[in-house]
């Protein structure tokens, strides 16, 4: 795998593969990679000429009491993970390769997520998603790809990138991949590592009340409050569980449904939870 760290460099990089009739998946990172993250980059392997990987730990979108200094980091691993799947190049750009403008960027220089980036994640961690998008949009602006691959785990982010890219660049498809899982259920994500041993077994009851959400989705119950509450229920039977939200929403706008689902609608339960000083998130689709 090629290392590159200049925006220029790598954009001149792409527009050369993309002269040469190459078209170019990027797999938006920041690092710590797991089997999450391989399974991104294996399927732009497969679906793309040239695979770039992009990792940057970017300080936009934590808020000020939250985990980036302790954000676990390791580039070399990193490196020879992305090697061992067949990426061409590793993108670990600066700060000012993402923010040529200066850091902390204007707020007239923001990417905004709008209103449906102001439930859920994005009431608990304010300015987090135009954070994200900023960096994003910049990264879409560099390199051009013709897809980008992202995890469903991050269903909110998902939606948002997703609304920016239609918007911004058109010519842009955004990918999703499947949550990848632990034997137990446990969504993997670069912050289970934070978790100690108690916690680790006690947060698999994220994942066990949305598959128990889902089973009573699968057998017909259709009120949205009833299988919000069911998983709250899942939640707060963990003591070591703090509950910030469960919700079902709609998953073509993200929001909140409140009245019986009706066939056709999409309908994704989501939950956040603190386990000691450790935020998780999880998402399942119910049908
Ligand atoms: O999902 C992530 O890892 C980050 O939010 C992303 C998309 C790389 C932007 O920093």
């Amino acid at each position: 795998v090629e290392r590159l760290i200049g925006a220029e460099a790598v954009g001149a990089w792409c527009a050369n593969r993309r002269a040469a009739g190459r078209d170019i998946g990027i797999v938006p990172t920041m690092g710590a990679f797991h089997e999450g993250h391989l399974a991104l980059m294996r399927r732009a392997r497969v679906e793309c000429d040239t695979v770039v990987v992009y990792l940057f730990v970017n300080p936009l979108q934590f808020g000020p009491g939250e985990d980036l200094a302790r954000y676990p980091r390791n580039i070399d691993r990193d490196a020879t993970l992305a090697e061992g799947v067949g990426v061409d190049l590793l993108f670990t750009p600066t700060l000012t390769d993402m923010y040529p403008n200066g850091y902390p960027p204007k707020a007239d220089r923001l990417v905004r997520p709008g209103p449906a980036g102001e439930r859920f994640e994005g009431s608990i961690r304010p300015g987090h998603f135009a954070g994200m998008l900023t960096v994003v949009d910049r990264l879409f602006a560099i390199t051009a790809p013709s897809r980008a691959y992202f995890g469903e785990k991050d269903a909110q982010q998902l939606f948002l990138v997703r609304q920016m890219t239609a918007e911004r660049y058109p010519q842009t498809e955004i990918v999703a991949c499947a949550t990848v899982r632990e034997p137990d259920g446990l969504s993997m994500s670069s912050r289970n590592v934070y978790l100690d041993p108690a916690a680790r077994s006690a947060a698999a009851c994220l994942s066990r009340g949305l598959f128990a959400v889902r089973e009573f989705y699968g057998q017909g119950l259709r009120d949205p409050v009833a299988l919000r509450q069911l998983m709250e229920a899942r939640v707060r039977e963990e003591p070591r569980a703090a509950l910030d939200y469960a919700a079902v929403i709609d998953d073509a706008t993200f929001e909140e449904l409140k009245k019986p689902i009706a066939d056709g609608v999409n309908a994704r339960m989501l939950v956040a939870a603190r386990l000691g000083s450790t935020r998780l998130i999880d998402n399942l689709l119910l049908n």
